[in-house]
C-alpha cells in the first residue's frame, strides 16, 4: 500500500509540530468516519468559478465531486474548460474525436449521448470537454439563446434520469465569457475557490458584480453559496491573514475546511485520478472530504432554519 504523505512508520516525540499535525490528522479521520450526511433528494447545481487562473477551480471540482460520490451521492461533473483538465483528472477520454460538451452547446447533441462514467467511482459521471470548446466562445455568439444552451440541455437530461443527481458540479475556465455565462445561467450556487495568497481578493468585486448582473438579467436564483480556501500553506502568516480577511467578508459562505498545499493533490491528475482515490488518507484528501461533508450538511442546516 502506498504510504500517505503525512503518515510515517517511525515514531516521533509528541511535542514536535509534525507529531501534532499527525495526531490532528488521525483525529480528523476518526471524525470523518463518524460523520453522517444526508442527501435530500433534490439536485444541487454548483458552478466552480473564479476568473483568476490557477486558483484550484478544477482541483476543487474533481475532488469535491469524488468525495461526494464516496459519501453516497450521485454526482455529475461538467467540464466547461477547453483545457479539459477535469476530464483528465476523472479518467474520462477527451481527445478531439470524442463527442463532448462542445457538441451539446453547438450541435444540440443531448447530454445523454456524451456523458461518461468516471473510473473513479460508480456514482461519478463526467461530461468531457475537448479542444473544440476553445472555438465555442466565438461560435456561441451567433447562436439562438446563446446564454441558455447549457441550461436547456441540462434540464432535458435531468428530466430523463431514473435516479436524479444529488450534485452537478460545473468546472469553468478562468474567464467571464459565454461559457461561464452558460454555467451561471444553469446554476443555483457558485462555489468560489480562493487561493490563500497575496492577490487573493483582487478581482473579486468584479466577479461579484458580474454575478449580480446575471442575477438581474438571466438567473435570479444564482448566489455565491460557498467559498473554499485552497493551497493553504500553514507555515506562512500571509495565508492565515488572507483566510482571516476572507472570513471577515464572507462569514457565512466560507467553509471551515481549508485545503492545504500538498504534493499529493497536485500529482494525482497525472495518474488520471483524484486525490480521493490516489491517496485517500493524505491531508489533501481528508480536507476535501471535510469540505464535501460541510457542503452537504450546511445546506441541510439552512433548510432546517428556514
Ligand atoms: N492543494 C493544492 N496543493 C498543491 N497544488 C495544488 C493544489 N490545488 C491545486 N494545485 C495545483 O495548482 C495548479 C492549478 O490548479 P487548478 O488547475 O485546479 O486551478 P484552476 O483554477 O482550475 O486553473 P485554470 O484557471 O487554469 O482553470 C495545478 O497544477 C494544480 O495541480
Ligand atoms: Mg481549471
Amino acid at each position: 500500500m502506498k504510504q500517505s504523505e503525512a503518515e510515517t512508520s517511525f515514531s516521533l516525540p509528541d511535542d514536535t509540530p509534525l507529531a501534532r499535525e499527525l495526531a490532528d490528522l488521525s483525529a480528523r479521520k476518526r471524525r470523518l468516519a463518524d460523520a453522517s450526511v444526508r442527501f435530500t433528494g433534490q439536485t444541487r447545481v454548483l458552478t466552480v468559478s473564479n476568473q483568476k487562473g490557477g486558483v484550484g477551480k478544477t482541483t476543487t471540482t474533481v475532488n469535491i465531486a469524488a468525495a461526494l460520490a464516496t459519501l453516497g451521492g450521485k454526482v455529475l461533473v461538467i467540464d466547461l474548460d477547453p483545457q479539459g483538465n477535469a476530464s483528465t483528472a476523472l479518467g474520462v477520454p477527451h481527445s478531439a474525436d470524442e463527442n463532448s460538451i462542445y457538441d451539446v452547446l453547438i450541435n444540440d447533441l443531448p447530454i445523454a449521448d456524451v456523458v461518461r462514467q468516471s473510473p473513479e467511482h460508480e456514482n461519478l459521471y463526467c461530461v468531457p470537454s475537448t479542444i473544440h470548446l476553445a472555438g465555442a466562445e466565438i461560435e456561441l455568439v451567433s447562436q439562438v439563446a446563446r446564454e441558455h444552451r447549457l441550461k436547456t440541455a441540462l434540464d432535458a437530461f435531468r428530466d430523463a434520469q431514473d435516479r436524479g443527481f444529488d450534485f452537478i458540479l460545473i468546472d469553468c475556465p478562468p474567464s467571464l465569457g459565454l461559457l461561464t455565462i452558460n454555467a451561471f445561467t444553469a446554476t443555483d450556487e457558485v462555489l468560489l475557490p480562493i487561493q490563500a495568497e497575496y492577490y487573493a481578493l483582487e478581482g473579486l468585486s468584479q466577479l461579484l458584480g458580474n454575478i449580480r448582473m446575471i442575477q438581474k438579467h438571466l438567473n435570479p436564483r444564482i448566489h455565491v453559496s460557498t467559498i473554499l480556501l485552497t493551497m493553504f500553506d500553514v507555515r506562512t502568516r500571509l495565508a492565515q491573514q488572507v483566510a482571516d480577511e476572507v472570513r471577515s467578508h464572507f462569514p457565512n459562505e466560507t467553509l471551515r475546511a481549508v485545503i492545504p498545499r500538498s504534493v499529493r493533490v497536485s500529482e494525482a491528475p497525472s495518474f488520471g485520478q483524484t486525490v480521493i482515490t490516489y491517496d485517500p488518507g493524505s491531508a489533501g484528501a481528508i480536507a476535501y472530504k471535510e469540505a464535501a461533508v460541510e457542503i452537504v450538511n450546511r445546506e441541510n442546516e439552512n433548510e432546517g432554519a428556514a
